[in-house]
């Protein structure tokens, strides 16, 4: 299958089309204002019962998270004692977050999960934190919002482990005392960030995806009680690195009606992009 059929199948899987082709035979992704794109509601997700469950806003990963959240400002990058992740390279800060004891999530989880893709990758999507085929797997977004993340990256011309890297905010997953998945606590992400932020610093991307609350509140260090709706739509600076916000892509397959939004915060990741002159 060529490259834009494939595309053209994993858009209209996210029932985002219809693909809009160029009479050279490209899809003209870049092309028109989101607005342009005819959003199709969807009831073709196989969605898993799990993540199904009714939510009472669009924060982050998981169903019941109201109390939850996770912000605090992105650790300084001065005054770094010489064992801080801000000051490692690579292959120092994997083996450093494998062995991680920072925070209580250590004692719970069987794998860390470090992040996945292109260590030199454009582009980075950021999520939450791992749940449970995550933590067993150690690779992020493996599950039923992983498979709809990697339609979304298909639908960019994007695929995981090439011109994409995958993260999320914490490394380790968090549960609550029954064993179910919670946002990562604010202490929890102040303990994880410096990972995160040296990730950031060695892959250099030239465009972020916040996916999700967790994610854009604790990269932007801003109230927790920050709505994803009201930071979508505008490009945010993380340092000096442009940031979009979109909605996380568990919360897309409980809520597949905003589909039509996310499509309209990927045109404005990849126009961000475009405009970064890459
Ligand atoms: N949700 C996230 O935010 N990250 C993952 O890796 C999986 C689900």
């Amino acid at each position: 299958m060529s490259d834009v059929n494939r595309r053209r199948v994993f858009l209209d899987e996210i029932v985002l089309g219809p693909v809009w082709l160029r009479r050279d035979g490209g899809i003209a992704l870049f092309d028109g204002a989101p607005e342009a794109v005819d959003i199709m509601p969807s009831q073709a997700l196989a969605i898993d019962p799990e993540m199904s469950r009714p939510i009472a806003n669009d924060s982050s990963a998981w169903p019941d998270n109201d109390n939850a959240v996770a912000t605090l400002s992105p650790a300084p990058h001065i005054g770094i004692a010489a064992t801080s992740p801000l000051s490692m390279d690579w292959p120092q800060l994997q083996q450093a977050a494998a062995n991680c004891s920072a925070c209580g999530l250590c004692h719970g989880r069987k794998n860390t999960v470090f992040g996945v893709g292109d260590s030199k990758a454009k582009w980075l999507f950021i999520g939450e934190g791992p749940g449970p085929n995550e933590d067993v797997q150690g690779e992020p977004f493996v599950g039923p919002a992983g498979k709809l993340l990697d339609n979304m990256l298909w639908a960019m011309g994007l695929r995981r482990g090439e011109n994409a890297y995958i993260a999320n905010i914490v490394k380790c997953r968090p549960t609550d005392g029954s064993g179910r998945d919670r946002p990562p606590s604010p202490e929890e992400v102040a303990a994880c960030l410096p990972y995160l932020q040296r990730q950031i610093e060695l892959i250099r991307p030239s465009v972020l995806v916040a996916l999700g609350k967790t994610a854009a509140v604790s990269l932007l260090g801003l109230d927790p009680a920050t709505p994803v709706s009201n930071l979508r739509g505008s490009v945010h600076l993380y340092s000096d690195l442009p940031l979009v916000v979109t909605y996380h892509p568990a919360y897309l397959l409980r809520q597949p009606a905003d589909k039509g939004k996310v499509w309209a915060d990927l045109c404005l990741v990849m126009s961000t992009y475009a405009q970064a002159g890459e």
